[in-house]
């Protein structure tokens, strides 16, 4: 259970959407997508999940490659949900669904050994001191994400920013529940094989930052 004492880890944007769009995308759009429950969805045999999926750059790329799986879309942020959306609907995409409140609620209504794999890419990285109880990343998190995992189930994270790759690093040898799998110190840098770019990426390299990806595994007991 990670939902105690939990503060947002995303910030609130005001939305570029307004009035009858944003009605339209309200009442209209999202509903043949959004999900509000696990229990939604619980009969599908795959199911990877992406955490703050912005404007769908990854989950789009991904379900067109492997129409076998259902990839849950987790956004709270409006102008990202109507892009998920745009993406859904202009590539007749039919394994996407939506969930739209916070992605660590949707995490507490799994069953155990149920995801082969969940994306955290480019999570707000709150950068100062006192926000870092903000960061998503915590020993809570990861270990909730292994419960919920199969057992040859993946937790891809990437992050540009300096400050939160340390903490992700600090997490990940303090804690027990993952193992991260890296062979080399290019794994550390290198694109996953199945990535794609995403738009806040590509602005992270245009600005000079280096990104690096993290892929974990549930610890074999
Ligand atoms: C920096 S953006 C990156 C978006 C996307 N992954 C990409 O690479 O373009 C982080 C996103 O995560 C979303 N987010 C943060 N915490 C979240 C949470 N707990 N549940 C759902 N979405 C969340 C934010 O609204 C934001 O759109």
């Amino acid at each position: 259970m990670i939902m105690n004492k939990i503060l947002p880890s995303f910030t609130s944007h005001r939305s570029r959407i307004k009035g009858e769009k944003l009605e339209i995308l309200k009442h209209e759009i999202l509903p043949k997508y959004e999900i509000t429950s696990f229990f939604d969805v619980q009969h599908f045999n795959k199911i990877h999940i992406e955490i703050g999926a912005g404007t769908g750059d990854t989950v789009s790329h991904l379900a067109k490659q492997n129409p076998d799986i259902l990839f849950i879309a987790c956004e709270v942020y409006i102008d990202g949900i109507s892009g998920i959306c745009n993406k859904v609907q202009s590539q007749n995409l039919t394994n996407v669904r939506i969930y739209t409140q916070d992605a660590r609620i949707l995490l507490n209504q799994i069953p155990n050994n149920t995801l082969e794999c969940l994306y955290l890419l480019f999570p707000d990285p709150w950068p100062k001191k006192k926000h870092h109880k903000r960061r998503i990343v915590t020993q809570e998190f990861i270990q909730e994400i292994s419960r919920i995992l199969k057992k040859d189930g993946r937790l891809f994270i990437a992050t540009d920013h300096d400050s939160y790759k340390e903490h992700i690093c600090q997490v990940i040898y303090k804690q027990n529940y993952m193992d991260w799998i890296a062979e080399k110190p290019e794994d550390f840098t290198q694109e996953p094989t199945w990535w794609t770019k995403t738009k806040f990426q590509k602005k992270a390299e245009e600005s000079g930052r280096v990104p690096v990806f993290f892929t974990l595994k549930p610890k074999c007991e």
